[in-house]
């Protein structure tokens, strides 16, 4: 029986299990069914948690492209393997061929060679959702080189910091970026960015807005001229298995961004399983993922994931809001969708407006429906189900992480029934427990606890770039043999997980991880400012919004609060970008503070959602008294 493709839930448990008594043999049998190699592996699996290592496939060779493109050459050619749609609705939507990716991807390599771009080179990508994106991406796979894509909503601060953190040689971006009736002006960012990176030689341009820029000289490059003298033949770099596919920056609940490492191998093998099974892609379905590039989503299911099982995926420009509200149901039913995967943010902005949008289209394609990034609230998953999905569609409620690299919690679509707000079931392989404080281990159903994994799959990161103690320290210092994932989650009475949100100091606003420490970093850097603290409380649309808690110092008191309210978010707009945002500021006379010194977040949170009934023993803090003027002042 071949374990590739699973279609119902007795199926399921019994590869589950399988997975799980003999995961090398499991994962054997599916790396080598269904993958090309080059070479194959001396050994499936080593690892330790303690070090932490772990390598899947040691010993083989490979090259992740030839299974994303090359080998659909004969069969499916002239197949569509990216539908791009653009911003605007007037403009074309362009369908690029495997044989067409394949040309693109072949001179887009040769351009990074000629640029004197090697194996183990880091380039940094730093571009809106056009093609050259994911033909970038697919570029330095090629020739080995390890792409860092940043997300092109983060501030030259932010970008510059992310480009020195892993040495990259070169950026590639674009002369500017339309989102819904703006544009964007990323080239002077990248210029910003730049200037402060002393390792970057060569900048890579991309027209997309046809602006007006800066070019400076024997650094930055037009890209479409050395496209077109490029050749269409670029043999793949022969990789290993275990060398590094890509690094992507994830904020941390303190210090700089963790700029994640995936390996090559076990990344391709879990994110190709995951998609064909998760979201039950079958031939010639249109797969539709919203997300961006920039984010972990986007490299795992929207380039490799897809393009490994031959699919077709779409990728989408604009936002959800230009030039009106229907505008996903206008690209469902103009590409006949089959496959929808968003986020719950998307989906609560969505319903907001009501369902007027969504009787204009046929929906009619979609036979599955998607969410990820943050807990899905009961009414959003309701309004998905009964309006997108006229309750035929599955929602797969995905859960999973930067970190992770593939899906590791969720319903599979047509074979787990689903239970709004709840992710349901591991994904093949995956192991889960539940902790307690004290580090046991939470047996049994109706717990609740710290959610963490012991035992690897095969894309979980290695390592954090050029950190490896900061890897051991946030992942597997916790609990001894394990790896802790920073959610809580409880466990129901059929083994079903439902997340509960984050058990750290990272918010999720809008699906976006935030780190506290850099927001307040920044915050504490405008010369008012004695010091902050940044806390989530629920809103609407974005799950979580921040508010931030400000301490001025006696030069600061008597300014106009509202203008220094602006100034505070435009310097985190600055170093971070807009996402990072505080949706409330309240000026206070001091913090909560522990004994030790420590911030009391936890009774900020309560006051900040507005919830003051119950805020536990404040007597021991070293300065009780403010708290009642804290919530006086929230009034
Ligand atoms: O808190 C969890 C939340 O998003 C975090 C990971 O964020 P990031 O690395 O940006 O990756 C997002 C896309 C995979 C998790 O620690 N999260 C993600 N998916 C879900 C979720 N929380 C609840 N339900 C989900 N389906």
């Amino acid at each position: 029986m071949s374990n590739y493709h699973i279609k119902h839930l007795e199926e399921y448990y019994q590869v589950y299990r399988k997975s799980v008594r003999n995961p090398s043999a499991f994962w054997e049998e599916i790396a080598e069914e269904h993958f090309m190699w080059r070479r194959k592996w001396d050994n499936v699996l080593s690892w330790d948690f303690s070090k932490p290592e772990v390598k899947w496939f040691e010993g083989a060779k490979l090259n992740i492209t030839e299974n994303c493109i090359d080998r659909h050459l004969f069969t499916r050619g002239d197949k569509t393997a990216i539908i791009f749609e653009p911003n605007s609705p007037d403009e074309e939507a362009l369908h690029i061929s495997y044989k067409e990716l394949h040309e693109r991807v072949c001179k887009f390599a040769n351009v990074l060679k000629n640029n004197g771009i090697k194996k183990g080179d880091r380039v940094c990508i730093y571009l809106p959702m056009i093609p050259e994106l994911a033909v970038s991406v697919l570029a330095c796979a090629r020739i080995g080189a390890i792409h860092s894509v940043v997300f092109a909503g983060f501030s030259a601060n932010a970008l510059a910091t992310r480009i020195n953190d892993c040495d990259c040689k070169m950026v590639i971006t674009s002369d500017g970026s339309y989102r819904g009736a703006k544009t964007l002006d990323l080239k002077s960012i990248v210029d910003d960015a730049v200037e402060n990176c002393p390792g970057v030689d060569t900048v890579l341009v991309a027209k997309r807005i046809n602006s007006e820029i800066n070019m400076v000289q024997d650094r930055d490059q037009w890209l479409q001229p050395l496209l077109d003298e490029a050749s269409t033949d670029c043999q793949p770099e022969i990789m290993d298995a275990e060398d590094p596919l890509f690094i992507l920056y994830t904020s941390g609940s303190t210090g700089t961004p963790k700029g994640m490492v995936h390996s090559t191998a076990g990344y391709m093998v879990y994110t190709a399983y995951t998609f064909k099974n998760v979201f039950q892609y079958r031939e010639p379905d249109v797969y539709w993922c919203t997300a961006d590039i920039g984010w972990i989503t986007g490299h795992s299911y929207i380039v490799y994931g897809p393009l490994c099982n031959g699919a077709t995926t779409v990728m989408f420009e604009g936002v959800p809001n230009y030039p009106t509200f229907s505008r996903f149901w206008e690209i469902v039913e103009k590409h006949k969708v089959n496959q929808f995967y968003t986020a719950p943010t998307a989906i609560r902005a969505l319903a907001k407006e009501g369902v007027s949008h969504l009787e204009k289209h046929d929906l009619s394609s979609l036979k599955v429906l998607g969410t990820v990034g943050e807990p899905i609230n009961e009414e959003a998953w309701h309004w998905y189900d009964d309006n997108v999905g006229k309750k035929k569609s599955p929602i797969v409620d995905t859960w999973w992480q930067t970190e992770t690299g593939g899906i590791m919690i969720t319903p599979i679509a047509f074979c787990t029934p689903t239970k709004p707000t709840y992710a349901t079931l591991p994904f093949i392989g995956v192991q889960p427990t539940l902790m307690d404080a004290d580090g046991n281990e939470l047996t049994g159903s109706q717990v609740n606890g710290n959610l963490c994994i012991k035992f690897p799959w095969p894309s979980m990161a290695r390592t954090i770039w050029g950190n490896h103690q900061r890897y051991k320290d946030t992942y597997f210092s916790a609990y001894e043999n394990q790896y802790f994932t920073g959610d809580g989650a409880l466990r129901d009475e059929v083994g079903y997980y439902r997340i509960t949100g984050r058990v750290d100091d990272v918010i999720i606003v809008s699906g976006h991880n935030l780190g506290t420490a850099p927001i307040e970093d920044t915050i504490n850097e405008h010369p008012a400012v004695a010091e902050s603290a940044i806390v989530g409380f629920p809103h609407e649309i974005k799950g979580n919004a921040l508010y931030g808690y400000i301490t001025l110092k006696d030069s600061g008191e008597g300014r106009i609060h509202d203008n220094l309210r602006k100034e505070i978010n435009q310097l985190i707009t600055d170093q971070i970008g807009p996402i990072a945002k505080l949706e409330k500021i309240q000026f206070t006379q001091g913090l909560p503070k522990t004994r030790s010194g420590k911030i009391m977040r936890r009774i900020l949170r309560k006051i900040a959602e507005g919830d003051t009934s119950n805020l536990g023993d404040t007597s021991t803090l070293l300065n009780p008294e403010v708290v009642e003027s804290i919530i006086e002042g929230k009034k």
